[in-house]
């Protein structure tokens, strides 16, 4: 099976959050599987200097200008097609937003330009490597369903949505220098309140819809997550399927880990004091081994919860322990955060900002993790934290809700409790979870009950890579 991956980004060539990781990961073990994986970037600077770039597969003759198309490997062995448009993609700023933070005036043609060469690739750009099946990531990739369709179907779709929320939306006008054909701007299209809506021409065109977990795959069919696209989802309800995201033992697993303090696996934990210690140290935070230390690593934006966290932080002070974050993004929550640190160096460090290391850091020190999320399609830093000893507190919805086993009196009976799971999103609801978090922490044995079992979990790529061959295997075969 030859399938090519769309994306804006794959760790660790470039990371702006967890589709990185995703497609960083899962081509890989779609390899494992036997599938004969490629994927196709746009040409960001870190992506073209961290590839092995063996060569020019084409130049091409794009709505967005010449391109030339490239071909290479990737650090971990992933084969990759770049498009070179160094007017498109060299730009300061981030992949997404200029310097000033806007949206770039121009990139409905630059993440348009992935579906146009994805179409290209499948109808033989490439006269030694032509994909079957084209495998989009989220609306920067939204458009390849809807070029490969205006080409006749030359391989079939999956779309796999990681947020519903960012949709990718155009004003009208930018619909004339897409090269689309002109009816498919209408509501049987990628029409969308007048706009252009990237995301709704991948779920209406591809075959196949995915996202990543099931029970976000149920919730995005009704209104309160459905993002306006619920009509749509629920009529293509038999197409659309949840697949469980993994983790890259390769990148985390506490006993290899390069970029932690010390080593320690489910056997021998003692290496966890040291990472504690060690965060305690580089934070300015007090040496203090007998109370918890809670963490936080994310983008601080409205879906994560994270203000909840700031109203409920003396349920964690008050009680002697500790808090740590990691994160940047929305700057009314970074300043709140800095100036509870100031307020209380001795039990609250932030630090702002994206770090890959600090990430790894605070994985491997905390001894419970937060992520009271508003919504959450499958979210990894829970998996990480699982594997990593760092007991998960979630809000019960997505990903989070499939992945994380509270520690209800039955389930810590039987073993199986991983972390800890609350239902309301209000602080009473956050802070009720902390106060079951500070009670299990009294009970040492049972805390290294729950632990043992959350670090044993097997979230492996395997899993979910052999959901997505299995799902290609029954596309090719139908007609
Ligand atoms: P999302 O993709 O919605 O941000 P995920 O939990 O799926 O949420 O993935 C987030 C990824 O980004 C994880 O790999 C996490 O470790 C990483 N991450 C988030 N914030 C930071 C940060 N400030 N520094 C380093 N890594 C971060
Ligand atoms: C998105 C989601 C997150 C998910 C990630 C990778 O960024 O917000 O929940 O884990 O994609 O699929």
């Amino acid at each position: 099976m030859r399938v090519l991956h769309v994306c804006a980004e794959l760790f660790p060539l470039l990371k702006t959050g967890g589709l990185a990781d995703v497609t960083g990961a899962l081509p890989l073990a779609l390899a494992q599987q036997g599938c004969d994986v490629r994927v196709l970037l746009p040409g960001f600077p870190a992506i073209l200097n961290g590839l092995d770039i063996q060569g020019e597969v084409a130049t091409l003759n794009s709505m967005a200008g010449p391109i030339k198309l490239l071909f290479g490997h990737t650090s971990t062995g992933i084969a990759a097609y770049v498009i070179d448009s160094p007017h498109c993609f060299d730009r300061p700023g981030s992949p997404y937003l200029d310097v000033g933070q806007q949206p770039y005036s121009d990139n409905h043609l630059r993440f348009a330009l992935l579906g146009w060469v994805a179409a290209q690739l499948a109808s033989g750009a490439d006269p030694f490597w032509q994909a079957e099946l084209v495998h989009a990531h989220d609306w920067h990739a939204g458009l390849v369903p809807a070029y490969l369709v205006a080409a006749g179907r030359p391989a079939k779709s999956v779309f796999t949505v990681h947020n519903l929320a960012y949709q990718g939306l155009f004003p009208l006008a930018a619909f004339a220098s897409l090269a689309l054909p002109p009816e498919y701007f209408s509501v049987e299209g990628l029409e969308f309140h007048g706009k252009i809506s990237f995301m709704k021409a991948g779920l209406y065109f591809c075959d196949q819809i995915s996202t990543v977990s099931p029970r976000y795959a149920q919730e995005i069919t009704h209104d309160e997550q459905g993002c306006g696209l619920d009509g749509l989802l629920r009529t293509r309800s038999a197409d659309l399927s949840g697949i469980l995201n993994g983790v890259d033992e390769q990148v985390w697993h506490p006993h290899t880990d390069p970029l932690i303090a010390a080593h320690y696996s489910v056997d021998k934990t003692q290496g966890k004091a040291k990472c504690k210690q060690d965060v305690q140290l580089r934070m300015g935070l007090a040496q203090v081994t007998d109370q918890p230390l809670f963490a936080v690593v994310s983008r601080l934006t409205e879906q994560k919860g994270l203000h909840l966290v700031l109203a409920a932080l003396d349920e964690i002070t008050s009680r002697g322990g500790q808090f740590v974050l990691l994160g940047g993004g929305d700057t009314q929550l970074e300043d709140a955060f800095k100036a509870a640190a100031a307020a209380n160096p001795e039990q609250i460090a932030v630090q702002i900002g994206y770090d890959e290391a600090c990430s790894h850091r605070l994985m491997a020190a905390a001894d419970v993790l937060l992520v009271p999320s508003r919504f959450e399609p499958c979210g990894l830093t829970q998996l990480y934290a699982l594997k990593y000893g760092a007991l998960p507190l979630v809000r019960r919805v997505g990903g989070l809700a499939d992945t994380v086993v509270d520690c209800s009196l039955e389930n810590l009976a039987d073993e199986s409790a991983t972390g800890f799971v609350f239902d309301d999103f209000s602080v009473a609801g956050l802070s009720q979870g902390l106060r079951r978090a500070f009670i299990l922490w009294q009970r040492t044995k049972d805390w290294k009950t729950v632990r043992r079992t959350a670090m044993q979990v097997d979230y492996g790529w395997a899993a979910a890579a052999r959901q997505y061959a299995d799902l290609y295997q029954k596309m090719l075969l139908t007609k």
